[in-house]
């Protein structure tokens, strides 16, 4: 085991201040998400804090070891009646990791969070160092989230059945009476209201009404799903790149030379995420096509990739199987058991 030889002396956790929005951007980029072979990392630059908020409240601290910040660790709480902790990140400078200083950090979260019912985060599985350190927190695994991920390179066809169109004022009643049936058994999920709905939408930035988009046949709505564009919140980028990636890179690389090819991001490159997120249906053509529709929008906007978070138990699956499963998050909770054992994504939770 590799081991740091640094002594922590006179470390000290507080509350972040404007003034350490560079340092937490270099942080930042000293800590990818992942193991040797596959990491994730996350560029938030200028505002390290945009991933921060999209959520109605948020508590960042940093630990300062005589002067320089070692380490942050970010959260939000949520929850009407009964409120709980979204772990958003921890960090440790890799000069001090394995000195207990992300315990700590940790440690402190939970003191501010006494009341929360149960706190949770999400850990990329590649990313063994963080899945032990809740492990040994005394965090379990309680869900394994499945992210699916769609090359948008060619047009696809439409169902003509269905019409697609962006949500109006007057149909939000019937979007949120179908979210609310689709996810009423899902652990985390809010039922929303009509306002709380369009509040919802509308106060995460590069989401909004405009971005929400609904499958109809003559009398019905039949599927409901928005598209978010995160990389106006945060670029992601491969830090490490597997090998196999690499290969079918040059691969398609080569092949696109005379056809149209997957687009396959190579290290360092921002991947141009864009999450689906709130969806909910009754037909699966319905929801089938309007993917699809999704799929043709990326294509205009020269966005790469559409990802899709999904609980294994989410009649989702069903549809999008067919697309490259790239990661399994982790679900990690501390705290009292959930009532159910399937979950609603709160896509917000799953930017790197
Ligand atoms: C994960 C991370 C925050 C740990 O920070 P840290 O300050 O080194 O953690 P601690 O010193 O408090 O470690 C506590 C325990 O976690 C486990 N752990 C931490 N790092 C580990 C590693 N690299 N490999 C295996 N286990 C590890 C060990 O059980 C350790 O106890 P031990 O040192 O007595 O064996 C740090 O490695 C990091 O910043 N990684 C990059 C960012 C990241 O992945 N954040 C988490 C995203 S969910």
């Amino acid at each position: 085991m590799e081991t740091n030889t640094f002594k922590i002396v006179n470390m000290i956790i507080r509350p972040f201040k404007s003034e350490d929005n560079s340092s937490l951007l270099d942080l930042e980029k000293l800590c990818p998400h992942g193991n040797e072979s596959y990491a994730i990392n996350a560029d938030r630059s200028p505002d390290v804090t945009a991933r921060y908020k999209i959520y109605n409240n948020w508590n960042l601290l940093v630990a300062e070891e005589d002067g320089k910040i070692v380490g942050s660790v970010g959260w939000t709480v949520k929850g009407q009646d009964r409120k709980y902790v979204y772990l958003a990140e921890i960090n440790v400078h890799p000069d001090f990791q394995r000195g207990g200083i992300a315990s700590k950090l940790l440690r402190e979260v939970e003191e501010n969070a006494e009341d929360a019912d149960h706190i949770y985060c999400y850990v990329v599985e590649p990313n063994t160092a963080a899945r032990s350190l809740f492990k040994n927190l005394g965090y379990s695994k309680i869900r394994d989230v499945k992210a699916f991920i769609l090359s948008a390179y060619r047009k696809m066809d439409l169902d003509e059945r269905f019409k697609i169109k962006k949500v109006d004022e007057n149909e939000i009643p019937d979007v949120v009476n179908l979210l609310n049936s689709y996810h009423s058994n899902h652990e985390h999920f809010t039922h929303h209201s009509p306002e709380s709905f369009k509040h919802h939408l509308n106060s995460i930035l590069a989401y909004g009404m405009e971005n929400f988009w609904v499958a109809k046949d003559e009398n019905d709505i039949l599927a409901c799903a928005g598209l978010w564009d995160c990389s106006k919140v945060v670029e992601s980028y491969l830090s490490k790149e597997p090998f196999m990636l690499k290969l079918m890179g040059t691969v398609y690389r080569f092949l696109g030379k005379f056809r149209k090819t997957p687009y396959l991001a190579r290290k360092g490159e921002r991947l141009k995420l864009v999450f689906t997120a709130d969806h909910a249906f009754k037909n699966y053509d319905a929801m089938a096509s309007l993917t699809a529709h999704f799929n043709n929008l990326l294509v205009d906007w020269g966005r790469n990739y559409m990802m899709t978070h999904v609980d294994p138990d989410d009649d989702l699956l069903n549809i999008i199987k067919g697309w490259p499963h790239v990661d399994t998050l982790n679900m990690f909770s501390k705290g009292n058991k959930p009532d159910s054992d399937a979950f609603y994504v709160d896509v917000r939770d799953l930017i790197p």
